[in-house]
Protein backbone atom coordinates (compact mmCIF):
# COMPACT_ATOMS: atom_id res chain seq x y z
CA UNK A 1 0.00 0.00 0.00
CA UNK A 2 1.49 3.29 -1.17
CA UNK A 3 1.53 5.95 1.85
CA UNK A 4 -0.58 9.21 1.03
CA UNK A 5 1.96 12.28 0.85
CA UNK A 6 0.95 15.86 0.85
CA UNK A 7 3.08 18.66 0.05
CA UNK A 8 2.66 22.41 0.27
CA UNK A 9 4.88 24.66 -2.46
CA UNK A 10 5.03 27.62 -0.24
CA UNK A 11 6.40 29.59 -3.59
CA UNK A 12 7.88 33.06 -2.81
CA UNK A 13 6.00 33.53 -0.26
CA UNK A 14 6.58 34.41 3.42
CA UNK A 15 9.16 36.04 5.12
CA UNK A 16 11.26 34.71 8.24
CA UNK A 17 8.28 36.13 10.60
CA UNK A 18 5.20 34.74 8.56
CA UNK A 19 6.98 31.49 8.03
CA UNK A 20 7.70 31.08 11.87
CA UNK A 21 3.78 31.79 12.31
CA UNK A 22 2.66 29.43 9.72
CA UNK A 23 4.80 26.28 10.70
CA UNK A 24 3.48 27.09 14.80
CA UNK A 25 -0.35 27.03 13.44
CA UNK A 26 0.82 23.81 11.26
CA UNK A 27 1.89 22.13 14.15
CA UNK A 28 -0.93 22.88 16.22
CA UNK A 29 -3.47 22.12 13.61
CA UNK A 30 -1.95 19.00 11.07
CA UNK A 31 -2.93 15.85 12.17
CA UNK A 32 -0.02 14.09 14.27
CA UNK A 33 -0.52 10.67 13.49
CA UNK A 34 1.37 9.05 10.88
CA UNK A 35 -0.66 8.19 8.42
CA UNK A 36 0.36 10.72 5.76
CA UNK A 37 3.55 12.24 5.00
CA UNK A 38 3.13 15.65 5.75
CA UNK A 39 6.06 18.38 3.61
CA UNK A 40 6.24 21.91 3.53
CA UNK A 41 8.77 24.03 0.93
CA UNK A 42 9.48 27.46 2.13
CA UNK A 43 11.96 29.64 0.51
CA UNK A 44 15.93 28.84 0.39
CA UNK A 45 16.36 31.58 3.05
CA UNK A 46 13.86 30.07 5.89
CA UNK A 47 14.47 26.39 5.32
CA UNK A 48 16.93 26.06 8.17
CA UNK A 49 14.79 27.76 10.54
CA UNK A 50 11.69 25.22 9.74
CA UNK A 51 14.31 22.33 9.66
CA UNK A 52 14.73 23.51 13.32
CA UNK A 53 11.26 24.51 13.99
CA UNK A 54 9.75 21.03 12.89
CA UNK A 55 12.58 18.90 14.51
CA UNK A 56 10.46 16.98 16.57
CA UNK A 57 7.23 16.70 14.14
CA UNK A 58 6.59 14.59 11.75
CA UNK A 59 6.75 17.03 9.35
CA UNK A 60 9.23 17.33 6.32
CA UNK A 61 11.01 19.86 4.76
CA UNK A 62 11.80 20.45 1.09
CA UNK A 63 13.52 22.80 -1.09
CA UNK A 64 11.99 24.27 -3.84
CA UNK A 65 15.06 23.92 -6.37
CA UNK A 66 18.73 23.22 -6.31
CA UNK A 67 21.34 23.64 -8.74
CA UNK A 68 22.69 20.87 -10.69
CA UNK A 69 26.51 21.42 -9.82
CA UNK A 70 28.36 20.46 -6.97
CA UNK A 71 29.05 23.79 -6.45
CA UNK A 72 31.58 26.73 -7.60
CA UNK A 73 30.79 30.21 -9.64
CA UNK A 74 27.18 30.21 -10.20
CA UNK A 75 26.05 33.47 -8.15
CA UNK A 76 22.65 33.21 -6.62
CA UNK A 77 22.61 29.23 -6.68
CA UNK A 78 21.89 26.64 -3.83
CA UNK A 79 23.26 23.50 -4.00
CA UNK A 80 22.33 19.60 -3.06
CA UNK A 81 24.93 19.79 -0.39
CA UNK A 82 23.85 23.44 0.94
CA UNK A 83 20.37 21.84 1.17
CA UNK A 84 21.79 19.41 3.67
CA UNK A 85 23.61 20.50 5.29
CA UNK A 86 20.92 21.85 7.25
CA UNK A 87 18.87 19.12 7.48
CA UNK A 88 16.73 19.45 4.26
CA UNK A 89 15.27 16.44 3.38
CA UNK A 90 13.63 16.92 -0.09
CA UNK A 91 13.55 18.80 -3.09
CA UNK A 92 10.80 20.13 -5.52
CA UNK A 93 12.56 19.69 -9.27
CA UNK A 94 10.83 20.85 -12.33
CA UNK A 95 7.79 22.91 -11.24
CA UNK A 96 6.68 24.79 -13.75
CA UNK A 97 7.26 28.07 -13.07
CA UNK A 98 10.54 27.09 -12.80
CA UNK A 99 10.46 25.43 -16.61
CA UNK A 100 8.49 28.48 -17.61
CA UNK A 101 10.51 31.55 -16.18
CA UNK A 102 13.56 30.21 -15.67
CA UNK A 103 13.46 28.20 -18.84
CA UNK A 104 14.47 24.44 -17.18
CA UNK A 105 14.46 21.90 -19.45
CA UNK A 106 13.72 18.07 -19.61
CA UNK A 107 17.50 17.00 -19.79
CA UNK A 108 18.81 20.00 -17.19
CA UNK A 109 16.27 18.22 -15.31
CA UNK A 110 17.90 15.22 -15.48
CA UNK A 111 20.97 16.67 -14.31
CA UNK A 112 19.21 18.10 -11.51
CA UNK A 113 17.77 14.42 -10.31
CA UNK A 114 20.93 12.85 -10.65
CA UNK A 115 22.79 15.22 -8.57
CA UNK A 116 19.94 15.00 -6.22
CA UNK A 117 20.11 11.49 -5.64
CA UNK A 118 23.45 11.87 -5.50
CA UNK A 119 23.23 13.39 -1.99
CA UNK A 120 20.57 11.32 -0.97
CA UNK A 121 18.19 13.90 -1.51
CA UNK A 122 14.10 12.85 -1.93
CA UNK A 123 12.88 14.30 -5.58
CA UNK A 124 9.56 15.56 -6.30
CA UNK A 125 9.44 15.71 -9.94
CA UNK A 126 6.92 18.07 -11.25
CA UNK A 127 5.95 17.74 -14.88
CA UNK A 128 2.47 18.38 -16.83
CA UNK A 129 1.08 20.03 -19.93
CA UNK A 130 0.18 23.23 -20.64
CA UNK A 131 -3.48 24.60 -21.97
CA UNK A 132 -2.47 24.70 -25.52
CA UNK A 133 -0.94 20.43 -25.46
CA UNK A 134 -4.44 19.38 -23.89
CA UNK A 135 -7.04 21.08 -25.91
CA UNK A 136 -4.55 19.16 -28.80
CA UNK A 137 -4.61 16.02 -27.71
CA UNK A 138 -0.70 16.05 -27.22
CA UNK A 139 -1.22 15.90 -23.48
CA UNK A 140 -0.77 12.11 -22.48
CA UNK A 141 2.60 12.43 -25.26
CA UNK A 142 4.10 15.38 -23.61
CA UNK A 143 3.98 13.73 -20.11
CA UNK A 144 5.70 11.09 -21.66
CA UNK A 145 8.50 13.15 -22.81
CA UNK A 146 8.93 14.79 -19.92
CA UNK A 147 8.95 11.59 -17.79
CA UNK A 148 11.60 10.00 -20.67
CA UNK A 149 14.10 12.99 -21.05
CA UNK A 150 14.25 13.09 -17.13
CA UNK A 151 13.76 9.78 -15.86
CA UNK A 152 14.21 6.80 -17.78
CA UNK A 153 18.44 6.96 -17.46
CA UNK A 154 17.60 5.83 -13.51
CA UNK A 155 18.37 2.72 -11.97
CA UNK A 156 15.15 0.74 -10.05
CA UNK A 157 16.75 1.32 -6.85
CA UNK A 158 16.87 5.26 -7.67
CA UNK A 159 12.99 5.14 -7.59
CA UNK A 160 12.94 4.84 -3.55
CA UNK A 161 13.60 8.46 -3.65
CA UNK A 162 11.82 10.05 -6.18
CA UNK A 163 7.86 11.33 -5.73
CA UNK A 164 6.11 12.25 -8.88
CA UNK A 165 4.05 15.37 -8.68
CA UNK A 166 1.69 15.61 -11.97
CA UNK A 167 0.59 19.18 -12.21
CA UNK A 168 -1.01 20.56 -15.27
CA UNK A 169 -0.20 24.59 -15.82
CA UNK A 170 -3.64 25.02 -16.84
CA UNK A 171 -4.83 23.99 -13.35
CA UNK A 172 -1.78 25.92 -11.15
CA UNK A 173 -3.00 29.02 -9.25
CA UNK A 174 -6.52 29.11 -11.58
CA UNK A 175 -8.79 28.02 -9.87
CA UNK A 176 -9.39 25.46 -12.56
CA UNK A 177 -8.69 21.97 -11.02
CA UNK A 178 -8.20 18.89 -13.19
CA UNK A 179 -11.64 16.62 -12.52
CA UNK A 180 -10.95 13.59 -10.65
CA UNK A 181 -11.53 11.46 -13.52
CA UNK A 182 -9.00 14.14 -15.81
CA UNK A 183 -6.61 13.69 -12.31
CA UNK A 184 -7.14 9.37 -12.77
CA UNK A 185 -6.90 9.18 -16.60
CA UNK A 186 -3.43 11.26 -16.51
CA UNK A 187 -2.37 9.41 -13.46
CA UNK A 188 -2.78 5.68 -14.77
CA UNK A 189 -1.19 6.44 -17.97
CA UNK A 190 2.08 7.44 -15.95
CA UNK A 191 1.96 4.62 -13.82
CA UNK A 192 1.80 2.57 -16.99
CA UNK A 193 4.28 4.62 -18.93
CA UNK A 194 6.67 4.08 -15.31
CA UNK A 195 5.45 0.22 -15.42
CA UNK A 196 6.40 -0.08 -19.27
CA UNK A 197 10.30 0.54 -18.55
CA UNK A 198 11.26 -0.21 -14.76
CA UNK A 199 8.08 -3.17 -14.06
CA UNK A 200 5.70 -3.28 -11.78
CA UNK A 201 8.05 -2.96 -8.73
CA UNK A 202 8.56 0.69 -9.20
CA UNK A 203 5.41 1.22 -10.98
CA UNK A 204 3.16 -0.04 -8.10
CA UNK A 205 5.35 1.62 -5.19
CA UNK A 206 5.80 5.20 -6.69
CA UNK A 207 4.18 7.92 -5.78
CA UNK A 208 2.22 10.24 -7.60
CA UNK A 209 0.69 13.35 -6.54
CA UNK A 210 -1.76 15.91 -8.13
CA UNK A 211 -1.34 19.86 -7.87
CA UNK A 212 -2.95 22.04 -9.70
CA UNK A 213 -5.97 24.08 -7.46
CA UNK A 214 -6.53 21.39 -4.51
CA UNK A 215 -8.63 22.53 -1.97
CA UNK A 216 -10.08 21.88 1.10
CA UNK A 217 -13.32 21.44 -0.85
CA UNK A 218 -12.35 18.76 -3.84
CA UNK A 219 -9.34 17.56 -1.97
CA UNK A 220 -11.00 14.27 -0.85
CA UNK A 221 -12.34 13.71 -4.11
CA UNK A 222 -9.61 13.93 -5.85
CA UNK A 223 -7.49 11.74 -3.48
CA UNK A 224 -10.25 9.35 -3.23
CA UNK A 225 -8.52 8.01 -6.99
CA UNK A 226 -6.78 4.83 -7.26
CA UNK A 227 -3.66 6.25 -8.84
CA UNK A 228 -3.88 9.80 -6.89
CA UNK A 229 -1.53 9.45 -3.82
CA UNK A 230 -1.92 12.84 -2.27
CA UNK A 231 -1.13 16.42 -3.81
CA UNK A 232 1.29 18.95 -3.95
CA UNK A 233 -0.65 22.05 -2.88
CA UNK A 234 0.46 25.85 -3.17
CA UNK A 235 -2.37 28.96 -2.59
CA UNK A 236 -3.99 26.06 -0.39
CA UNK A 237 -0.91 25.46 1.35
CA UNK A 238 -0.64 29.15 2.44
CA UNK A 239 -3.47 28.97 5.05
CA UNK A 240 -3.23 26.34 8.53
CA UNK A 241 -6.62 25.52 8.61
CA UNK A 242 -6.46 25.23 4.74
CA UNK A 243 -3.62 22.58 4.88
CA UNK A 244 -4.60 20.78 7.41
CA UNK A 245 -8.19 19.95 5.65
CA UNK A 246 -6.53 19.31 2.38
CA UNK A 247 -4.19 16.83 4.87
CA UNK A 248 -6.59 15.54 6.42
CA UNK A 249 -8.66 14.52 3.05
CA UNK A 250 -5.52 12.14 2.37
CA UNK A 251 -6.36 9.88 5.65
P1 LIG B 1 -2.07 25.99 -6.65
O1 LIG B 1 -2.48 24.96 -5.63
O2 LIG B 1 -2.00 27.39 -6.10
O3 LIG B 1 -2.84 25.87 -7.91
O4 LIG B 1 -0.52 25.63 -7.03
C1 LIG B 1 -0.19 24.33 -7.35
C2 LIG B 1 1.28 24.26 -7.44
O5 LIG B 1 1.89 24.84 -8.32
C3 LIG B 1 2.00 23.48 -6.41
O6 LIG B 1 3.32 23.27 -6.76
Amino acid sequence: MRQKIVAGNWKMHKNAEETEDLLNDLIDKLPSDAEVHIIVAPTFVNLASAVEHLEFTNINVAAQNMHQAEGGAFTGEISADMLKSVGVSTVILGHSERRAYFHESNSLLKSKVDTALKHELVVIFCFGEELKDRQSGNHFNLVENQLKDSLFHLAEKDWANIILAYEPVWAIGTGETASPEQAQEMHEFIRNTIDSKFGKNVSENVAILYGGSVKPDNAREIFSKPDVDGGLIGGAALKADDFATIVSAAI
